[in-house]
């Protein structure tokens, strides 16, 4: 799979790019990652890429020219021209079901936005498919973009080390949180592994493996845990399931 990032910053990439699982992805020839400056289709002599919005307000906006003319260019750059992501705070909120529609996608170009964001018009010329990644503001689409290779590369057979990895984690196919994991020594500062963990039984375990992950979601996620529920009606309701010691006394989550 092929991406493609449009960025004021190419060099934010440098070191992301040589790193770990998409190091080891692009090594094997299952992703590609290619850089580009929208600066480089700036026309003026300073290189210009922004400008004041009209009507006035704070901040500088991306101008339509360098950008439609860097995302024509770079669409061409390959036999598919790919789907187009604008990396926004106003598009459609990332998650597991998207970053599983995008890995559909044999090549994205992602949009990177900086300063105030985008003139209106690259939005209504171009039509990306919009993708904000929370409901927070950050410096640039950069980070974003990021996320979004992060995200998609581990959909990818052949990434992961372990393909059944994706298949047992949060958000996966059942859409609950993942229950919790150990690791050794069996005891750490008094805090013992759940006895079940140790015994061998691979059905108790997978059984207590769904109670705990029911468990938490219901405690920190209702939104997930009523999907589940509609999904899998045959669970049963919050006080109607055994009542087993909990792996750990607090589900809540930590807050400072
Ligand atoms: C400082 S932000 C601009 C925010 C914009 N003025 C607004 O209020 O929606 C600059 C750029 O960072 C990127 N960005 C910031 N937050 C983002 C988010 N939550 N999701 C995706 N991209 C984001 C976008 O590309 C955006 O154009």
């Amino acid at each position: 799979m092929r991406f493609d990032v449009l960025t004021l910053f190419p060099e934010m990439f440098d070191s992301y790019l040589g790193q770990s699982l998409l190091k080891l992805a692009i090594q094997k020839g299952l992703v590609d990652v290619r850089t580009w400056n929208i600066r480089d289709w700036a026309t003026d002599k300073r290189r210009s890429v922004d400008d004041k919005p009209f009507g006035g307000g704070p901040g500088m906006l991306l101008m339509c020219q360098p950008v439609f003319d860097c995302v024509e260019a770079v669409q061409a750059e390959a036999e598919s021209p790919g789907q187009l992501i604008m990396l926004t705070p106003t598009g459609r909120k990332l998650d597991q079901q998207l970053v599983h529609e995008l890995a559909t996608f044999d090549r994205l170009l992602l949009l990177c936005g900086r300063y105030e964001g985008f003139d209106d018009r690259i939005r209504q010329g171009l039509q990306p498919m919009e993708i904000s990644v929370g409901d927070f503001i950050c410096n640039g689409g950069e980070v974003p973009a990021m996320l979004i290779i992060e995200t998609v590369i581990r959909m990818i057979p052949g990434v992961l080390g372990d393909e059944t990895s994706s298949k047992y984690e949060s958000f996966a196919e059942k859409g609950l949180l993942e229950y919790p994991q150990y690791t050794r020594p069996r005891e750490y500062r008094g805090m013992e592994v759940p006895e079940v963990l140790l015994s061998g039984d691979h059905k108790e375990i997978d059984r207590w493996r769904t109670e705990q992950s029911e468990q938490t979601t219901e405690v920190r996620r209702e939104d997930l845990f009523e999907s589940y529920r509609e999904r899998f009606p045959e669970v049963p309701p919050k006080k109607k399931r055994r009542r087993r010691k909990p792996a750990s006394t607090d589900t809540e989550p930590t807050t400072p």
